[in-house]
């Protein structure tokens, strides 16, 4: 399947995401413009040039609605509107009108599984009564035990602590109980219940209409769940660490997919369709079901983003994933980095099988982070990353070589993880820390003021004033292999040229773009070609360990 070449048909061609470049703009830690500390919509405007010149094709926009940052956003007050804090409905009309001008699409993320306890519906819910229409778009139930006081199963939320909270009825008595599969500020919507699902449609139709060109889909193997009692003893698989099978009372069953049905529907009432990326934690064999063409069309990849630096690993992971992605007719996903996860740049400089939260608990000391080392791989794990076939979604600042944050003080700390750990987990603070646009200056050009994370005094050396024209920065890196890339990319096909063995994987994709990465300690060589990019120069001719190179290779007359 080709991709359009030119911009013009780039806008219009119906199959743009299928090769696209997809940068993450977590919108609070951006830019700020109004010096308020938490990045905004107009802090974005102002860096559209900076975008467009990376030479990306789309950005996603994390959550940007009202939201009392119970979760840095993914608690939704209201679907349908802006943070008043971050801007306005009109703001984000003029961003999306000049993302478009500067040829990029624009993807919003939506939050399906949970809204906010601050919704007007989940305020109606808790003003109601039991068994009243209002309780039923969520998911309550009375508590176990004669006083109800137990809750009604012993599920867990991802964020620690039990999955269920009670509530104090209107009459001021203690009450049902409600799901909320993440933080309690999270309450799970109930989508067996059609006035839901009806909502969400409309959700959808309203940012299509103003524009948004896909969806960013958050959960979304959690929606459809086996309610039916007795709840407690059917436990269920912690997501992503079980096996799933289309059963499990929460996750990943197989009835999720007759909702995206319905929203496929609503995509396809526009041209060109609107398009949506499934947030889903599911092995790769049950992907598919989530990127058909039927369904979102689109599914999060998240295996090198887990894998360590070794060929094995990589290797397996990118024939599984091309092989996945055929099956369902869309194309892969890469990811190495996201507001989620500790930094790439960071992960690859710690030894392999590091429990990242004890090491952040340890407030990055122990093990010891090999920085140089870190970037060096992050580098190399990029470039092959990018020259796989598929779409590739960077994580705003790893352009710029960011590290993780790993000592940001208690007392800062935002992430519902710290609290509801009872503080044995930090969370994922540290990835969304401030972006730094320059060298000094109050909160490294992120706004005229502080910033809502403290930065680090290193955050000025990685800023973008530092390395912007600089021939050997991350940024000028990133920036010259996204231009190659535009330029290389075809056919999604991909040729093994390396045996299948050893430590450098080398393979081809059609016009003789070939990529070759050294994973291991040795220098290696590299065949006859046109050097186009590498994550490191070459030395004497040969591959250093921990690099990664494209070259053109002409085929032999
Ligand atoms: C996944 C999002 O990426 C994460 O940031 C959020 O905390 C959970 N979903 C809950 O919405």
């Amino acid at each position: 399947m080709s991709r359009g070449v030119g911009r013009q048909m780039h806008q219009t061609d119906p199959n743009w995401w299928r090769q696209a470049v997809v940068y993450q703009i977590y919108p609070r830690s951006f830019a700020d413009a109004d010096g308020d500390g938490l990045g905004d919509i107009r802090g974005i405007r102002s860096k559209i040039a900076y975008l467009a010149s990376l030479g990306i094709d789309a950005v996603w926009l994390s959550p940007f609605y009202p939201s009392a940052l119970a979760d840095g956003g993914y608690d939704v007050d209201d679907y349908r509107d802006v943070d008043p804090r971050l801007g306005s409905l009109a703001e984000v009309d003029e961003l999306i009108r000049a993302l478009h001008d500067a040829g990029l699409k624009v993807i919003v993320d939506i939050v399906p599984n949970h809204s906010s306890n601050r919704h007007r519906w989940f305020r109606e819910a808790l003003a109601a009564g039991p068994g009243s229409t209002a309780r039923n778009r969520y998911i309550f139930r009375d508590g176990l035990g004669p006083d109800g006081n137990r809750p009604p199963s012993d599920w867990v939320s991802h964020f620690g602590g039990s999955a269920w909270t009670r509530i104090t009825e209107p009459s001021g008595e203690p009450g049902q109980w409600y799901l909320h599969l993440f933080a309690r500020e999270q309450p799970d919507w109930n989508w067996d219940n059609p006035e839901v699902r009806e909502d969400f449609l409309s959700t959808l139709r309203f940012w299509s209409d103003r524009g948004v060109d896909g969806f960013r889909v958050d959960v979304a193997h959690a929606l459809a769940k086996d309610m039916s009692e007795p709840l407690r003893s059917r436990p269920t698989a912690a997501s992503g660490t079980t096996p799933l099978d289309g059963k499990d009372p929460l996750y990943d069953r197989d009835e999720v997919h007759g909702i995206y049905a319905e929203w496929r529907k609503v995509f396809n009432e526009y041209d060109p369709p609107r398009t949506a990326v499934a947030e889903a934690w599911v092995p790769a064999a049950r992907r598919h079901a989530y990127a058909s063409p039927e369904g979102l069309g689109q599914a999060f990849n998240f295996d090198l983003l887990r894998a360590d630096w070794d060929p094995d690993q990589f290797r397996t992971i990118i024939t599984d994933n091309l092989a996945q992605a055929g099956t369902s007719g869309a194309s892969s996903t890469w990811v190495l980095s996201n507001h989620d996860v500790v930094r790439h740049a960071t992960r690859y400089g710690l030894p392999p099988g590091t429990d990242y939260a004890r090491w952040l608990m340890g407030e990055g000391r122990e093990p010891a982070e090999d920085q140089v080392l870190g970037l060096r791989r992050a580098r190399a794990a990029t470039l092959l990353m990018l020259a796989l076939p598929g779409s590739a979604y960077l994580y705003q600042g790893e352009e710029l070589g960011l590290f993780e944050v790993p000592d940001l003080p208690a007392a800062v700390l935002q992430d519902p993880i710290w609290e509801r750990t009872g503080r044995r987990r930090k969370g994922r603070d540290g990835c969304r820390v401030p972006l730094p646009w320059t060298v000094d200056g109050p909160s490294f050009g992120f706004g005229p003021d502080g910033a809502h994370l403290p930065q680090p005094d290193w955050f000025g050396a990685c800023s973008v004033e530092a390395q912007d024209g600089n021939e050997g920065s991350t940024l000028s890196f990133y920036r010259r292999a996204l231009a190659l890339r535009r330029e290389l990319q075809t056919y999604e096909e991909l040729r093994w040229c390396d045996g299948g063995t050893g430590q450098v994987l080398h393979f081809a994709r059609p016009g003789g773009w070939h990529t070759v990465a050294n994973f291991g300690a040795r220098p290696a060589p590299v065949p006859d070609g046109e050097f186009l990019v590498g994550s490191a120069p070459l030395h004497d001719g040969l591959l250093p360990p921990d690099t990664t190179v494209w070259l053109r290779v002409r085929p032999r007359a």
